[in-house]
Order: C-alpha cells, then structure tokens, then sequence
C-alpha cells in the first residue's frame, strides 16, 4: 500500500479546496500552484466537488489532487473514479476503512482517539489525519501520542492557521498539515486569487524550513 507521504508534492501542506464549480476549482488550485502548493484536497462538500476534482486533474496536471470528507464507500469509489489521487476522510470506521483502502489509492482516514488510532493500525495504516487538531488536543496531544505510536504519522487538520503551521509541521510525528486557512471563503468569493498565491507562498516558505 502507497503511503500519503511517498506521493506528496510540493510542500508538506494540503489546502482544502471547496469550490461550488469546476471553473471555480481550477482558480483557487491555480492560484494555490502559483504560491508554491503541489498536493490539494478537495472536499466533498458541494455539489460539483467530483466534478473540479476531474477539472484540475485535467487543467493542473503537476498538482497531486485528493478527495477529502469522504463518509462513505460510495463516495470513496466515486471520488477515484472522478480522478482523486489519494483519500482522507474526518472519521475512521472498519467499514471506512476497508472501502477506503479497496480503491488502491494512498489514504488518511481521520482519528481524534488512540482507540481509533489502533483500529487504523490493525488495517496496517500507519498514516493517519488528526481531525479535529486544535479540538482534540492540538500540539500536546500529539507529542504525548507519539510516544505511544512512533510508527504512526499524523496530518492535522481543524485549526491550523498561519500563525501555528511552523509548531504542528516542526514535530516530527507530523508529515503534512491541512485546512482551509490558504483558501477562506472571503478571498474565493471575491476571486482575490493573488492573495490566495501570497497566503500559499507564505506557508510553503514555514514548511519547506521544517519538512524540506
Ligand atoms: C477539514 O475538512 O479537514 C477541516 O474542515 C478543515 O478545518 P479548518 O477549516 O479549520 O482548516
């Protein structure tokens, strides 16, 4: 099985897309590129989300483009079948889990408990999304869960802004971090896509100096 990490591009930051269109998608992921960005998650939360997967694999070839808030096995199906390079979902059950992984693609499936954690390593994962981060118990939580995991790698995802990025993607049970702070509502709607470029260079630059 591919791990996550093997096929990230870019910088270890995975910024949400959630695009109510396909051309919509395309612009934020461009100006995502544009800032330094390789690997984007785009969210299932909207109606065209299948749909501005397939449109920025087709217009944004060296992007790594995964589908995220994947729910159930049939979104985990439709999702690669719309072109989705890896999977990540907020939750973690066996039946998630083994739809997830029977579509062959690389995956974190979300986790906020060392019970859940466990149940992902008896499916042999060994990376993981921390979901909610900030919520669940942000920086101290995952120091005090690599002691007792130290296979396990996290993407935390839930709180993570510009101000913190540098303390999550500094530690070293840490191998990507996401969320949506590159890609606010405010800077879609109003298709300020060189603010969104200015937002992905400056995070490139925090975590290209923890994870080159
Ligand atoms: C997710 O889908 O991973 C979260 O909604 C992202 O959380 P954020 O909006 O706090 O970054």
């Amino acid at each position: 099985m591919m791990t996550l990490s093997s096929v990230v591009r870019g910088p270890a930051l995975l910024p949400i897309i959630q695009a109510d269109t396909p051309t919509q998608a395309v612009q934020i992921a461009t100006a995502l590129q544009q800032g330094g960005i390789g690997s984007v998650e785009v969210v299932l939360r909207t109606q065209q989300a299948l749909g501005a997967i397939t449109a920025i694999r087709s217009a944004l070839p060296e992007l790594l483009v995964g589908a995220g808030t994947i729910l159930s096995a049939a979104d985990a199906k439709a999702a690669t079948a719309a072109g989705a390079q890896f999977l990540v979902s907020p939750a973690s059950t066996p039946h998630l889990l083994e739809a997830m992984l029977a579509t062959g693609v690389p995956i974190a499936p979300g986790v906020a408990t060392p019970s859940e954690i466990a149940m992902a390593c008896e499916f042999g994962l060994t990376e993981v999304k921390f979901f909610p981060a900030h919520l669940s118990g942000g920086i101290a939580m995952l120091k005090a869960l690599s002691g007792v995991f130290q296979q396990v790698r996290f993407c935390p995802t839930g709180g993570i802004n510009q101000q913190n990025l540098a303390d999550f993607i500094a530690l070293p049970n840490v191998f990507v971090a996401g969320g949506s702070w590159l890609t606010p509502d405010k800077l879609v709607h109003t298709q300020d896509w060189a603010q969104i470029s200015a937002l992905a260079e400056q995070a490139t630059v925090l975590a290209n100096q923890y994870k080159a």
